[in-house]
């Protein structure tokens, strides 16, 4: 939350807003008029707070569709965002927002018409950004290729995705096996701890020392970098000013120029920074960009894994009757994965913009709107999925979800992300009769990451 008495002049009005709703030009141009006006404290105030938290708490069928905003943290992070997208599934499930403090956005709802937005990329353009609330990086000009079109995205993807080819994955296996184990075996039985903090943000953060060959000693920067990069500067944050996110956007760009210079003058080796440094298309990256896929990694790999680790805790506390299924038969790992990741739904959503007229679904989309496909929508979609609300770990085709998204900017870490998940499991199992949550989740204040900042749970061994 912002404090807008803190704001002295307009200059610190737009440092707070611009990184926020970078890509929201509307929203850009709302706050220019209203800077213009006399007013201009009070109106900004209201104006952002009305459209931030209109629908919490209000029955979604009674409201006037074409006013329904699904865009809104608040709604996330209270878990109540559900019945809006059944209802526009059902009768608008191409939607229109006119008005949102990210601007208009059309949204996409149903499963199939997102695998259509996503395959046809020439048409549905990532290179103006790809999610509706900023990936809050403007304090420096970062380039990533997740928000590319071609070649440059098909070029930069190839150089990197060697990293997460089976063979790497299969040398990887055994590390993050011991890995799991230590963690494991280092947490408190029968005591109540967070599982966000100990086990989650832990494995995921070992895990992406270990593909960057990051000093392993300072391996908890990069979970701090990857959530400065994505948090909003202010009184209550990690960071309080841009200034101070764009210093620790150098610190870490700092530390991974070191480790270029240290792998480019060595022969090419496995890891992901030897790989950028020796690549036909990255070696000669601006440092913003060398930054940026970095970012991109560290990100990618970071809060969408460690909330399917929560996830899939939760997941099992709500449903005993499978946690039971899994006692009985651990070989059901390997199918409950993809499940949790189905029911998990890690992101929220990924943004298009149109590059020119089209339609769908018979809606008509103009160059330059955007479009956000919600994948938490298509992964409740039930004329493609059977019981989409049930969490069932031994369903028939558990990879047939949405939260890897699909086509050339599928997720490029889907694998690595499914071995740690079962190599977690398998390690659970083995160890413990239960994970019981304790306590009430906490969820994240986010329209994009859809994920837990406390888990508070017990540990229960093995009879
Ligand atoms: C892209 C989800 C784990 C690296 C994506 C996209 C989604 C996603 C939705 C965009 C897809 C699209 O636009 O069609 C997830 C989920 C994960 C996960 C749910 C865990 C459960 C990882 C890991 C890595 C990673 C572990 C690290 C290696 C990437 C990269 C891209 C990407 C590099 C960009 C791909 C491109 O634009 O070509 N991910 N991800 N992800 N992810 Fe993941």
């Amino acid at each position: 939350v912002i404090d807008y008495q803190e704001w002295p002049d307009m200059v610190h009005v737009f440092q707070h807003f611009a990184p926020m709703i970078n890509e929201g030009y509307a929203a850009i141009e709302r706050i220019g008029e209203f800077a213009m006006s006399e007013a201009l404290d009070n109106e900004l105030e209201n104006s952002v707070m009305d459209l931030r938290d209109t629908m919490l708490g209000r029955d979604p069928y009674t409201i006037p569709l074409d006013e329904i905003d699904v865009a809104q943290p608040a709604l996330f992070q209270a878990d109540a965002f559900w019945p809006f997208f059944d209802r526009l599934r059902k009768e608008d499930p191409v939607h229109y927002c006119k008005e949102s403090q990210f601007g208009p956005f059309w949204s996409v709802t149903k499963f199939n018409d997102i695998m259509e937005v996503e395959g046809n990329p020439r048409v549905y353009s990532s290179a103006d950004g790809i999610s509706i609330a900023p990936v809050n990086t403007s304090a420096l000009p970062v380039e990533m290729f997740i928000a590319m079109d071609e070649p440059k995205h098909g070029e930069q993807r190839k150089t990197v995705q060697n990293v997460v080819a089976p063979k790497n994955l299969a040398e990887l296996e055994p590390l993050i096996k011991e890995r799991v184990g230590t963690i494991l075996d280092s947490l408190p039985v029968g005591e109540t701890f967070n599982w966000v903090d100990r086990v989650s943000i832990e494995l995921t953060t070992q895990m992406l020392a270990t593909l960057f060959d990051f000093p392993f000693e300072d391996r908890r920067k990069l979970t701090f970098w990857s959530d400065v990069a994505t948090t909003q500067p202010g009184p209550d944050g990690l960071v309080k000013t841009v200034e101070e996110r764009r210093d620790v956007l150098l610190d870490c760009l700092k530390a991974f120029t070191e480790l270029w210079n240290d792998r480019v003058n060595q022969p090419p080796r496995g890891d992901l920074i030897s790989m950028l440094a020796h690549g036909e298309a990255t070696r000669n990256m601006q440092p913003y960009e060398f930054l940026g896929n970095l970012m991109l990694l560290i990100i990618g790999g970071n809060d969408t894994t460690r909330n399917s680790i929560s996830g899939g805790v939760l997941a099992l506390n709500q449903n005993p009757n499978q946690y039971n299924k899994l006692r009985a038969d651990p070989g059901l790992i390997a199918s409950m994965v993809p499940e949790i990741i189905r029911w998990q739904t890690p992101l929220t959503s990924m943004r298009r913009t149109v590059t020119e007229d089209t339609q769908l679904r018979g809606k008509q989309f103009k160059k330059g709107d955007k479009v956000v496909m919600w994948y938490v929508s298509g992964n409740r979609d039930e004329e493609v999925i059977d019981q989409p609300y049930e969490f069932i770990i031994d369903r028939e085709r558990p990879r047939h979800h949405l939260s890897f998204g699909f086509g050339i900017h599928r997720c490029m870490g889907n694998r690595l992300a499914e071995m740690q998940l079962r190599l977690l499991w398998e390690g659970i199992m083995e160890r413990f009769d239960m994970v019981e949550v304790v306590g009430e989740p906490v969820r994240s204040l986010s329209t994009l990451i859809k994920g837990y900042t406390d888990l508070p749970v017990r540990l229960h061994p093995k009879k």
